[in-house]
């Protein structure tokens, strides 16, 4: 892997996102990193439609996420993302260059062993009583396709222009600096080597470390959502703790096996199981039936 960092900021001009991923890559470079940022704000990014032209062309023309995409997903080097938090989880940019890269995957051989290294800082204007909740988790959600992650922190209380670099968010500006050098310093390690460098909450899953939990059927059964990895909760003498499933943490949800086990059964229920019940009479009348029905509204321009 080269020795080069590419930031992936998703906040706004000079604000709290970019500076904190600034401080991380300044202290990156004094570890003598190559560093370059993409601001994602500066450049064009529109949701994905289904349209599936990109799985035809190997491209989406739409807009610019393809070319962020090559420069950090298919890119060899180091990646941390930046994203301010909207709504509990990362705003829509982060979430749409996430759910633009299907078509990508193939072009990158071994992309899914993720030797790659990744790191993640989340900015909150608020943060308390879970206000950020999800920022974290949103961006493993893309790092984890193709990263290891080596650190990841939340930074709240930043809501203004510029907010990172007043006095109360100077532990902030440190953190993001330690992050910055936690990933230049295992860039130069043998990949065997990487390990997580942040501080894990009190639970915590073992492949992105975020707190957040799933549960699909019933306690004492927990799952990360992100990772698919699975967890048995159990209380001894009023100390709770979690065994995780060590095959899930070797083999997560995004690993080679896991993802090609899905492409498969996507393959199979799309192109053989839905087309054999879409094609029945009773089914092609009643999509008839529900194609017609609606009282659609929009802005007056567009009538
Ligand atoms: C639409 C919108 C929703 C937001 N929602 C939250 C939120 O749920 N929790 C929070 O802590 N901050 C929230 N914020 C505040 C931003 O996270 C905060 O201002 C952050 O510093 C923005 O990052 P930037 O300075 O890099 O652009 C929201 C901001 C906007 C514009």
């Amino acid at each position: 892997m080269t020795k080069k960092i590419i930031g992936l900021s998703c906040g706004r001009k000079n604000s709290n996102s970019e500076l904190l991923l600034k401080a991380a890559l300044m202290a990156a470079e004094e570890e003598g990193c190559e560093t370059e940022i993409i601001r994602a704000m500066d450049h064009k990014v529109t949701p994905c439609n289904s349209c599936w032209t990109c799985m035809k062309t190997g491209k989406c023309v739409k807009d610019d996420v393809d070319w962020i995409l090559e420069q950090t997903l298919l890119s060899d080097s180091a990646v941390i993302v930046s994203a301010p938090v909207y709504h509990l989880r990362s705003c829509s940019y982060l979430m749409i260059i996430a759910e633009k890269t299907n078509h990508l995957f193939s072009k990158k051989e071994g992309i899914f062993e993720r030797k790659r290294v990744g790191a993640a800082i989340s900015v909150g204007g608020s943060g308390y009583d879970g206000w950020t909740s999800l920022g974290l988790t949103s961006i493993n959600l893309f790092l984890q396709h193709f990263t290891t992650l080596v650190d990841q922190v939340q930074v709240d209380h930043c809501a203004n222009i510029g907010a990172a670099l007043t006095p109360d968010n100077a532990w902030a500006v440190e953190r993001a600096r330690q992050l910055g050098k936690n990933v230049a310093r295992t860039i130069d390690l043998p990949f065997e080597k990487w390990k997580f460098l942040g501080q894990d909450p009190a639970v915590a899953c073992p492949v992105c470390h975020c707190n957040i939990l799933y549960i699909e059927k019933d306690f004492p059964e927990i799952m990360c959502p992100t990772c698919e990895v699975h967890g048995l909760i159990s209380v001894k003498d009023g100390n709770y703790s979690v065994a995780w499933n060590a095959d899930d943490v070797r083999e997560p949800r995004f690993s080679g096996p896991k993802e090609a086990h899905h492409l498969h059964w996507i393959m199979e229920h799309e192109w053989v199981e839905e087309p054999r019940q879409l094609a029945l009479p009773e089914v092609q009348e009643k999509i008839k039936t529900y194609n017609g029905w609606g009282n659609f509204i929009a802005p007056p321009k567009k009538r």
